[in-house]
């Protein structure tokens, strides 16, 4: 069927930090880029966050000012839906709740050609259940990056049941033509690296809430004894506490098993607004 030779445009929902990343990778790798979010600060946000990378790409010589102007002009903020008529695969990377990822695919459905591929960055949600909200399941997939997304190596590539090979295959290019390395996991609940990641800060979570250790002593025991690059705590803050919960929530309810119950410490701190880097506070303080 060759469908990835044909990608030339690609839509992205959601300019957050996952969506700025995957704009910005996908722009680097020589596609014209529709972002779409629902409000103008939002998409000047994942905007600022692009040159903001780009300009460090520049700094350190990895890319000359030149390039970096021509990723920027390939990349097109937008608050129109519509925009993303045109474009032969979208990557959604809305919050995660299943309602919003659900109505997003919908809305993208009615607004996008048939012979557009859908992708989810979702970090947990059946892509079953995603594709069963459109009209093409047999072009939904999951493709799930992975914070920061300008330098982990891994995509996670999720075929529900009803995602054809055509799909699978033109997505695993599209994954590695951005410089990533495409992984092929079933459609389980946290996939494969949060259903190991995720319950693992969470249990750091209930460590720092039962008074084992401090935070700080926490994350040093992983980065000494395990040779994490950061601490399990750390890693919460930078992934977000509030994905973390709604991550744990998934695993809970769709495992139905009380080892993923999530840690009333971690949903505490979510009710308080102290989700992590972003907020400037979770289990840490950021300047
Ligand atoms: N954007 C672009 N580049 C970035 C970056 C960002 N946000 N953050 C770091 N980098 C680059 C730095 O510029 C630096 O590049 P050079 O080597 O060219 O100088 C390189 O990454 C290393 O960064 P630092 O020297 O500043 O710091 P570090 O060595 O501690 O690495 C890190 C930072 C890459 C974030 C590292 O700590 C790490 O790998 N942490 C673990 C990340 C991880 O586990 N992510 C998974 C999250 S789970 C997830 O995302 C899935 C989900 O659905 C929840």
């Amino acid at each position: 069927m060759g469908v990835e030779i044909e990608f030339r445009r690609i839509g992205v929902v959601g300019a957050g930090t996952m969506g700025s990343g995957i704009a910005q990778m996908a722009a680097q790798a020589g596609f014209e880029v529709v972002m779409h979010d629902i409000e103008e600060s939002f998409v000047q946000s994942g905007l600022g966050k692009i040159e903001k990378s780009l300009s460090k790409a520049v700094e350190k010589g990895k890319m000359s000012a030149e390039e970096k102007a021509s990723v920027k002009s390939r990349i097109k903020g937008t608050l129109l839906l519509d925009d993303l008529a045109e474009v032969d695969v979208v990557i959604e990377a809305v919050i995660e709740d299943k309602k919003t990822k659900k109505d997003v695919l919908s809305s993208l459905d009615s607004v996008c050609r048939p012979s557009t591929i859908l992708a989810s960055n979702t970090s947990s949600i059946p892509i079953a259940e995603l594709a069963a909200a459109t009209k093409r399941p047999d072009r939904v997939i999951g493709m799930h990056f992975v914070n920061p997304v300008q330098v982990m190596k891994l995509v996670e590539i999720i075929r529900a049941i009803q995602t054809s090979k055509e799909t699978n295959d033109a997505v695993v290019a599209l994954a590695m033509k951005m410089g990533k390395t495409p992984v092929e996991v079933n459609d389980f609940p946290g996939f494969a690296l949060n259903r190991i990641l995720v319950p693992m800060i969470n249990e750091a979570a209930y460590m720092l809430m039962e008074g084992v250790a401090s935070a700080e002593t926490i994350d040093q025991v992983m980065k000494l004894g395990a040779n994490h690059p950061m601490g399990p705590l750390e890693l919460g803050d930078l992934v977000g506490l509030d994905v973390c919960l709604s991550i744990m929530e998934v695993l809970y309810a769709e495992y139905g098993d009380s080892k993923y119950r999530p840690c009333p410490l971690l949903r505490r701190y979510v009710q308080a607004g102290r989700l992590g880097r972003k907020t400037g506070r979770g289990f840490h303080v950021y300047q």
